[in-house]
């Protein structure tokens, strides 16, 4: 099989390919690698991927939607798109809406243009996110909800993709599935994200900013099981013109001040935590009900916080010491 993975160089799109090349597929990344965060992470990510012979790399900015579609001329056998380039960063939306309106709405807008041309195309999975849920209190958050009140610009844009999607399955006939993620963390994760900065500065002797409040929780997704997850839906496409949505998170939210004494733990050092007011962006609590990702797939997540916190950590050990 030949399988377009947008966000190569991602955290997620990384650790996908990696899986698909191991399973013997052939993976065509894609990625702008943009420096929202370090590209050197990106570079190396992208490293080890190109020590396999099935993997390619073409570096395209997906705003650009004709770069794409050059693509789908040199490359008609592709059977699958796994779509995970996206502007990232529920506080950063504030700052540079714009960044994500071309990444998140033009650039799935080119994604759905390029796979609408793919004559063997059989599925389509992109990345949405828990962020839809928004200001929804109702724990957890299921499918079903209405997702009408985003919290964040990224949210909008999270929602926009898959509200794109279901109008161009429903036009063209493309078997897509959207995958809300909840807060994947994990090894050659996201600088950007609280548990990776928080383990920079812990280890770092510097100020762990925590936003106030005990009740504040995510549901914790360690990237092997999302992995996982990801693979067993794509092995389950859609019937043609079906556009279905669904959650793929840890079903365990955790606080946020749990997670922080684990880095600790693991690190063998105190946080110095500067607690400041929650962010309006930021919602307080995020909890995925997977029961319908498990009645498709048989699909589970299995590592505890506690593993994969530990696994991250040592990772992240050798990393910084590079
Ligand atoms: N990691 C999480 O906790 C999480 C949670 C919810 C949703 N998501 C979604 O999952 C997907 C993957 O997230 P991630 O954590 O791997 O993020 P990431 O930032 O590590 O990966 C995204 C990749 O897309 C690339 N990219 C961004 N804009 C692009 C563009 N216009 N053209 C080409 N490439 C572009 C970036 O360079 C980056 O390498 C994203 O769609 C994200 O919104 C992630």
């Amino acid at each position: 099989m030949t399988i377009l993975v947008t966000g190569a160089a991602g955290f997620v799109g990384y650790h996908v390919s990696q899986a698909l090349l191991e399973r013997g597929e052939r993976v065509i990344g894609v990625d702008n690698l943009n420096a929202y965060y370090d590209p050197a992470l990106k570079t190396a990510r992208l490293d080890r991927l190109k020590q396999s012979s099935g993997f390619t790399f073409h570096h395209i900015e997906l705003s650009d939607a004709s770069a794409l579609l050059q693509l789908a001329h040199h490359e008609s056998d592709i059977t699958g798109v796994l779509h995970f380039a996206a502007q990232a960063g529920v506080r950063y939306s504030m700052t540079n809406p714009a960044a994500f309106a071309d990444s998140n709405v033009l650039g799935h807008v080119s994604v759905l243009e390029f796979a609408r041309r793919l004559p063997r195309l059989k599925h389509l999975v992109y990345a949405s996110s828990s962020s839809v849920y928004g200001r929804n209190t109702q724990l957890p958050f299921r499918e079903t909800d209405r997702v009408d009140q985003p919290g964040s610009f990224y949210a909008v844009t999270k929602r926009a993709g898959e509200l794109t999607s279901s109008t161009y399955s429903h036009l063209y006939g493309i078997p897509q599935t959207g995958l809300r993620f909840f807060t994947v963390y994990g090894p050659w994760g996201r600088p950007d994200m609280a548990y990776y900065s928080f383990a920079r500065a812990i280890s770092r002797g510097e100020d762990v900013t925590l936003y106030e409040g005990d009740a504040l929780a995510r549901d914790f997704t360690y990237i092997a099981d999302v992995v996982t997850g990801v693979l067993a839906v794509f092995e389950k496409p859609p019937a043609p013109g079906e556009a279905r949505v669904l959650n793929i998170g840890n079903h365990r939210p955790e606080s946020v001040r749990y997670l922080v004494q684990l880095l600790e733990r693991e690190l063998g050092r105190s946080a110095k935590l500067r607690l400041l007011p929650r962010p309006d962006a930021d919602v307080e609590t995020t909890w995925a009900c997977i029961d319908a990702l498990h009645a498709l797939t048989g699909w589970r997540p299995s590592t505890v916080l506690e593993d994969g916190v530990s696994r991250f950590v040592s990772w992240f050990r050798q990393y910084e010491a590079r």
